[in-house]
């Protein structure tokens, strides 16, 4: 039997994308080391913060294992938790490690099956750049959040410089091999701007370092194994080995062997409409 065709629709081309990249490694995602995790718990305080009283219901979109999610679940254990991912790997995975009163739904950020005005908060943590249409994704954040209720997003911006030579070494392999990444090609947005034409009003925005810290080199490694850029890693086949034995090779050198990552967060409230 022949494999089927890639498909020429773009929401089904980015949902095959990100169910590969995302629900493939769902089991490992943010394990080597907490990660997103750490980025999505200050999210969490910054939409914290914009609350005026308790929340009935909070929203995190494109969810993966549900980092956000169980922060704000954990920080307002009274309200039902929702949280929402395209890839069916990744909702299988957290709903597996479910805190109690978290709630897991398959669904596109750009088509959301839930009732206009149900949230009193919605987050939506390192995934906005993913999306075919960040515009109609933050249409669609608006449409659900209540008049007045709250949206916390992150982005990450530019980790130190230091760990540029990986992305080129692995853009160089995937050229030779012929592999296309499709979700690699990530845009930067432009929040304010984005959240602002969806109908939010009210912007606060602040960028924020973080620093992880890997205990060597093959931490490291474990690390890149199990987010996306492992996915096209394992896309080199027989190329995967030699770019791993090169690329410890330069990590073992890193004194200290931190990661330095700039994270973009935006909180707003949803205007009337
Ligand atoms: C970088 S991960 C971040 C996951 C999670 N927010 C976190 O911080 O751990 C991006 C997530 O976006 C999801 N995603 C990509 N496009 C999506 C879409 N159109 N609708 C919903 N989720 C989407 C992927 O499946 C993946 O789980």
């Amino acid at each position: 039997m022949r494999p089927a065709a890639p498909s020429t629709d773009p929401a089904q081309a980015h949902r095959a994308e990100m169910e590969a990249a995302f629900g493939g490694n769902a089991s490992t995602y943010d394990q080597a080391l907490p990660f997103f995790a750490t980025i999505a718990d200050r999210l969490a305080d910054a939409i914290g913060d914009r609350l005026t009283g308790p929340p009935g219901v909070l929203v995190d979109v494109a969810a993966g294992r549900g980092a956000l999610a169980r922060a704000m679940s954990a920080r307002y254990p009274r309200a039902l938790t929702v949280a929402s991912d395209l890839s069916l790997g990744m909702v299988r995975a957290a709903a597996g490690n479910a805190a109690a009163h978290v709630h897991h739904v398959q669904a596109d950020a750009e088509l959301l099956p839930l009732r206009s005005g149900l949230a009193d908060a919605v987050g939506c943590s390192t995934s906005l750049r993913l999306f075919v249409s960040p515009a109609a994704a933050v249409r669609q954040l608006r449409r659900v959040t209540r008049p007045g209720g709250v949206l916390g997003v992150s982005e990450l911006g530019p980790s130190d410089a230091k760990w540029g030579f990986f992305g080129d070494m692995l853009r160089r392999e995937l050229r030779r091999a012929g592999v296309r990444p499709t979700h690699g090609a990530a845009r930067p947005q432009a929040l304010p701007q984005l959240v602002a034409a969806g109908g939010f009003t009210q912007c606060v925005s602040f960028e924020e370092t973080f620093t992880f810290e890997f205990v060597d080199e093959s931490h490291w490694w474990e690390w890149v194994q199990s987010q996306s850029q492992g996915h096209l890693v394992r896309g080199l086949g027989d190329g995967a080995a030699p770019l791993r034995e090169a690329a410890l090779a330069v990590v073992r050198d890193f004194r200290p062997m931190d990661l330095r990552q700039r994270v973009r967060f935006l909180t707003a409230l949803a205007g009337r409409q």
